[in-house]
């Protein structure tokens, strides 16, 4: 009976499962979108499950791909890569993504995170006009938010988190009638809030984290709906935000905020998560926080709150996590917080409380503080609570700032204008000159975005000539040891001046008999197409012939002059003088890259497996990397040559080396690379095989671990964003397996990326404070790739 019963029941759910695989069956143009989303996003490994046979929607749902149908139509895709996802390829377009998503109209739900997308977020996503939620989370997206999305009046939750979105928040935000959820969190955002956002009724979830946004909060006390409000790493303040009641989340860490908290936080009966910690609060710490009703955590360190606490205070007997340190705070810590339960942690060291087991300062420091606090300019006022005064205050403050900004806004704008007059011949784009670093960002513009005629032209080098011995006799005062530079594998190295003040290197060989001439001519030839930017560029030669049968005796090769130090002595070596910031490190980068994308493809024959090291990098006195070609063993026959090149290099055969001769350059460029992000000498191979690893887990890992491999020296001054770049490129490089190093090309993609990203937000941002005083008007938002 069971048994028949089971049996009916596994035919029922048969026919049923037909009857949903019937109607569920998803119409063929979608499955062909479908495919060909899965193309181009480079078929990606969480896609790999989507072939001719797939049902799509019949799929299990996982957590990271999902495919919901509803009447035939695609409802929603969620679509999530590895977390730290590399750049799509340069012929990827984002255009032409969005325009084959958009044939999926009834979506309603899209999630498209760490996929690697890149470029402008185009307006015709609108054309999903069913869109309820988007969430395109850790992608390279630029920009700013396409307007269109006014038009999405169903959306509810729109999720940009860690991207590249620049600008100010759109007023039309307020626009969108639905809308529930808007996280911006990570990106490059600026500007002072709308205040229209506070028409946002139903916001439930308002998260601004990590941005450059400035200024007041405007008025949230209408949004009665408002739980979540995350500020955190901005500039915001000084004052503190006007909330309503039903907050459960409140961050706002590492802000200007100054002002008192005031007395309706203590009625936020549903509040879990305050954190206020590193801004300048000033005056009392309200102790009635600890007691909110639903509070577990609390982190007020890093202010300077004043007050004494006392033994008897009362607590949230759920609270998991206070941090009270670095205030200025006296008394003895509350008993309800010294528990010895290990669920909850208590901090409160470099305050002046009686409690001596967490580090404490004397009494004495918390008193002056609390004085220093209370007494300059606008404080002094605020400590007698004359409201009218503190906003006068605030109010000037403002009022100071506006004017500030408007000098600022009208100088970048006479900038502006002085450049679209006189540099409007450059197609590509502008850059800043008054950016922190001075003139990191020229030699941006030079590495990354004259096109090539003015490349050519700022070479700035005479034509390729003959010298005669007598001209270089006297530069070199008759190769007088005073003028020696150093002997290496391939003769000896001379400095000199020739009568029009310019320094020169010349490189002496001694010929042997055996030479050809026809091979010698051949090797000039190659000799003198050496001039490029990012190569120590060749200026000729000059043969001194045997007198009896006329052959060659010796060469001298003529190469410009490079003053400025080796890539290294600017990296990691003498930390005395000033290194380079990091956007003079990419910018070294591309230019080491482009030598040698030069010396592959920019004179043929191409010359490979040069094993440039950062010591061949030479750098010229306006910080332009130049591979020294001082030593390129051009002279040797192609067999021999390549002997001796692998000499110095990896362990491969001369096979493989000239199968993969351009990665192998790969290979030796990635050494430079990650000498570079590093700031350390790296002499040891097996020493760049750990180091690649432990970059990889960086690539995967956290913002702040990646922040803590690359140099200290400039740490500070970069974007993860840029960096995340750079440390991924520079871990392909490495991989063993010469097939799976990416291009030279692809490289000098990446680093162009990298350098993009940092001047989209004004280069070195010496203050990582986010100050809007601080920010270099950076001219233009254009990415411009080539
Ligand atoms: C991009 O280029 C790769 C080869 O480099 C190719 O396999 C791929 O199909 C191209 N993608 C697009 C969208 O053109
Ligand atoms: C966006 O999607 C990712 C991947 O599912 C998820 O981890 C993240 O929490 C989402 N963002 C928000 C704000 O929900
Ligand atoms: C915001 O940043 C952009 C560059 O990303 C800049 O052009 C603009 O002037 C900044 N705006 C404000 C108000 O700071
Ligand atoms: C707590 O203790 C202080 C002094 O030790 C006393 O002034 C205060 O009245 C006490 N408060 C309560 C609620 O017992």
């Amino acid at each position: 009976m069971a048994k028949m019963f089971h049996h009916s029941l596994l035919l029922v759910l048969l026919i049923l499962s037909l009857f949903i695989n019937h109607t569920e069956q998803l119409q063929s143009s979608q499955a062909q979108t479908l495919f060909r989303i899965q193309g181009l996003l480079n078929f990606p490994v969480v896609l790999n499950s989507w072939t001719k046979n797939t049902d799509f929607c019949d799929t299990e749902p996982s957590s990271s791909l999902t495919v919901v149908c509803y009447q035939e139509s695609i409802s929603q895709l969620h679509i999530i890569g590895k977390r730290g996802a590399p750049l799509l390829p340069r012929n990827f377009s984002l255009e032409s993504f969005v325009t084959t998503l958009v044939k999926l109209p009834d979506l309603k739900v899209l999630t498209l995170v760490s996929l690697g997308l890149w470029g402008k977020l185009p307006g015709k996503i609108a054309r999903l006009s069913s869109l309820e939620i988007l969430n395109v989370s850790a992608n390279f997206l630029y920009g700013s938010i396409p307007r269109e999305l006014s038009y999405l009046t169903s959306l509810q939750t729109l999720i940009l988190d860690d991207n590249m979105f620049s600008g100010q928040l759109p007023d039309w935000l307020s626009s969108l009638p639905v809308l529930t959820v808007l996280s911006l969190k990570k990106n490059l955002f600026n500007g002072s809030l709308p205040s229209s956002l506070s028409d946002l009724e139903n916001l439930r979830v308002l998260a601004l984290s990590h941005n450059h946004f400035y200024g007041a909060v405007p008025d949230f006390e209408r949004l009665t709906n408002l739980q979540v409000l995350e500020l955190e790493e901005n500039a915001f303040g000084p004052q503190f935000p006007q909330l309503g009641n039903k907050l459960v989340t409140l961050v706002l860490s590492k802000n200007r905020f100054r002002s008192g908290i005031p007395d309706e936080v203590s009625s936020c009966y549903q509040l879990q998560h305050l954190d206020i910690s590193f801004n300048t609060f000033v005056g009392p710490f309200p102790t009635s926080l600890l007691s909110l009703p639903s509070i577990t955590y609390l982190n007020i360190a890093g202010n300077r709150f004043t007050g004494m606490l006392f033994e008897n205070l009362s607590c949230n007997a759920e609270l998991e996590f206070v941090d009270l340190s670095f205030n200025l705070l006296t008394g003895s810590v509350p008993s309800c917080l010294q528990t010895d339960s290990e669920k909850t942690v208590v901090l409160y060291a470099r305050n002046c409380l009686a409690n001596q087991n967490q580090n404490q300062r004397p009494m004495s420091f918390c008193r002056n503080e609390a004085l220093a606090v209370g007494i300059p300019p606008h404080q002094k006022k605020q400590k007698e609570a004359s409201k009218p005064v503190l906003a006068l205050g605030v109010i000037g403050g403002i009022v100071g700032g506006i004017v500030l900004l408007g000098i600022i806004f009208l100088i970048s704008r006479r900038i502006n204008a002085q450049r679209a007059t006189t540099v409007k011949k450059l197609p590509t784009r502008l850059i800043s000159e008054n950016a922190a670093g001075g003139y990191a960002s020229k030699i941006l513009s030079d590495g990354r975005y004259i096109s090539q005629t003015m490349k050519l032209g700022a070479l700035g080098l005479p034509a390729y000539r003959t010298f005669s011995l007598e001209e270089l006799e006297v530069a070199t005062n008759n190769f007088d040891t005073s003028a020696f530079m150093g002997e290496g594998y391939h003769g000896q190295m001379y400095r000199g001046r020739l009568k029009d003040g310019s320094t020169i290197a010349v490189r002496c060989l001694k010929m042997k008999k055996s030479h050809s001439t026809e091979n010698l001519m051949r090797h000039i030839e190659l000799i003198s197409k050496l001039r490029h930017r990012h190569l120590v560029s060749a200026l000729g030669h000059c043969f001194e012939c045997y007198l009896d049968d006329s052959s060659v005796s010796r060469m001298f090769l003529v190469f410009e002059y490079v003053s400025n130090g080796t890539l290294r002595s600017w990296i990691s070596e003498g930390r005395s003088r000033q290194c380079l910031t990091w956007t003079q490190r990419i910018a070294a980068a591309i230019g080491v890259a482009k030598g040698i994308q030069f010396l592959h493809t920019g004179i043929v024959p191409g010359v490979y497996s040069t094993n440039p090291r950062i010591t061949d990098i030479l750098m010229d006195h306006n910080l332009v990397a130049k591979i020294s070609t001082y030593n390129l063993p051009l002279l040797s026959e192609n067999k021999v040559g390549h002997g001796i090149l692998s000499s110095g290099s990896k362990n491969s055969t001369v096979n493989e080396r000239v199968k993969h001769e351009d990665r192998t350059d790969v290979y030796d460029f990635g050494v430079i690379l990650l000498e570079i992000i590093l700031g350390r000498q790296i002499k040891l191979e097996n020493e760049v095989d750990i180091l690649r690893d432990r970059l990889q887990g960086c690539v995967a890992a956290d913002d702040a671990a990646r922040r803590s491999m690359v140099d200290p020296a400039v740490h500070k001054s970069c974007l993860d964003q840029s960096l995340r770049t750079m440390m991924e490129i520079c871990v392909r490089c490495l991989v063993k397996d010469p097939a799976d190093r990416p291009s030279i090309e692809d490289v000098i993609w990446n680093l162009q990326f990298a350098a993009q990203v940092e001047d989209a937000w004004g280069g070195d941002s010496q203050s990582s404070d986010g100050s809007p005083v601080s920010l270099s008007p950076s001219q233009s938002q254009k990415l411009s790739f080539h």
